[in-house]
């Protein structure tokens, strides 16, 4: 019998669903070629759910969740609704309640693609951030006294264990050995500063960094990390970091990469349940337009493949959205490529079974 995956679908709000439409569409594609498949469960939650019922995620399909292979997640985020509910109520909750300790962004410049980087091309644009996803600032930890008051006091802390740290670092150690690239990892922290924080980061670091030692470590300040990023990005293979500072810097990494239209995440659970999705967020005011790129969405089903264990799959994603970027699609804005989102899928999805 064919090996099927049993795949979690939201497609959320905005420009979400179609994306995502095209996502399985080049998705399917792959799996017919390589000889598996992908079995859909849709789930809508979003921005529509809440107005009408006012549930964002109900208990029953966290537990449904669990006994997913993985979730293909579209966007987040209504006009409507109050920013920072749905992104709490949904997203951050699943990172968390899932145990998806890390957030992988690929930076990685293709040809054909603009980056606006003076003198810089695909040779010089192509590292990962590995990003912790389940603590530091986002940990919720905190507190406010006196709200509204003069006296008001608001305390957001930043919460850092060895144990997440130290399987942050771990996963970015083995992803770097398995990248197998120039074999260089970058910690990217605030030393001179955030003296608690990041004086755990750094003997973490260093001690992980001895059970590889075919890996050259590195160290830069966040700020430092950013000025390198427009300069020399060429410097970096694996950058890791704290959830905070990661959330930054692969905003960065996405404009170098030719922007929002081709960038992608993972939130991964390497033991578990992991959730693949666009970050270039539900931009309603091009919704059922059919002119935004869906190759964020596709990218994002190619790191899916990936993480499941579908490396030639993947492969033939990532060379199907080359060829497509180097012979059709000059332009990734929406509205500027020449091509419907549906037509991007189609093409990508022909591309993928060559
Ligand atoms: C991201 C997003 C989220 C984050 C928001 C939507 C909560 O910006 O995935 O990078 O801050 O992590
Ligand atoms: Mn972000």
């Amino acid at each position: 019998m064919k090996k099927t995956y049993k795949i979690a679908v939201m497609p959320g709000d905005g420009t979400g669903p179609e994306v995502v439409a095209e996502g399985i569409k080049v998705l399917d594609a792959a799996a017919a070629t390589e000889g598996f498949a992908l079995e859909y469960t849709d789930y809508n939650m979003g921005g529509e759910l809440y107005k009408k019922t006012g549930d964002i995620l109900p208990d029953h399909v966290v537990g449904e969740l669990r006994q997913m292979d993985s979730i293909f997640l579209g966007a987040i985020g209504h006009p409507d609704v109050k920013p920072g509910i749905l992104e709490k109520g949904l997203l951050l909750r699943l990172r968390f309640e899932l145990d998806q300790y890390i957030n992988l962004r690929p930076v990685k410049l293709y040809e054909g693609v603009t980056t606006p980087l003076a003198n810089k091309g695909p040779e010089d644009i192509d590292f990962v951030v590995v990003r912790e996803n389940s603590e530091g600032l986002y940990s919720g930890a905190g507190g406010v006294l006196k709200r509204g008051t003069p006296d008001e006091v608001a305390v957001q802390e930043s919460i850092n264990t060895r144990k997440g740290v130290e399987r942050c670092i771990r996963y970015a150690f083995e992803y770097c050995r398995k990248r197998n690239k120039n074999k260089k990892i970058t910690l990217c922290g605030k030393t001179n500063v955030l003296t608690y924080a990041f004086d755990l980061w750094e003997r973490t670091f260093y001690e992980v960094a001895e059970e590889y030692p075919e890996i050259e470590t590195d160290y830069a300040h966040v700020d430092a990390i950013c000025m390198w990023m427009v300069k020399n990005p060429e410097w970096f293979d694996v950058i890791v970091t704290d959830n905070m500072f990661g959330d930054i810097i692969t905003d960065l990494g996405a404009m170098i990469q030719g922007g929002m239209g081709i960038a992608a995440g993972g939130n991964i659970n390497p033991e578990g349940v992991s959730m693949f999705e666009p970050i270039g967020g539900s931009a309603p005011r091009y919704t059922g337009m059919q002119v935004i790129n869906p190759m964020a969405a596709i990218c994002a089903g190619q790191l899916m493949l990936e993480t499941l264990g579908e490396e030639k799959a993947a492969g033939r994603i990532e060379k199907a959205v080359k060829k497509a970027l180097k012979d059709d699609i000059k332009d990734l804005a929406a509205g500027k490529m020449g091509y419907t989102t549906s037509e991007v899928g189609d093409l990508i999805a022909a591309y993928v079974k060559d």
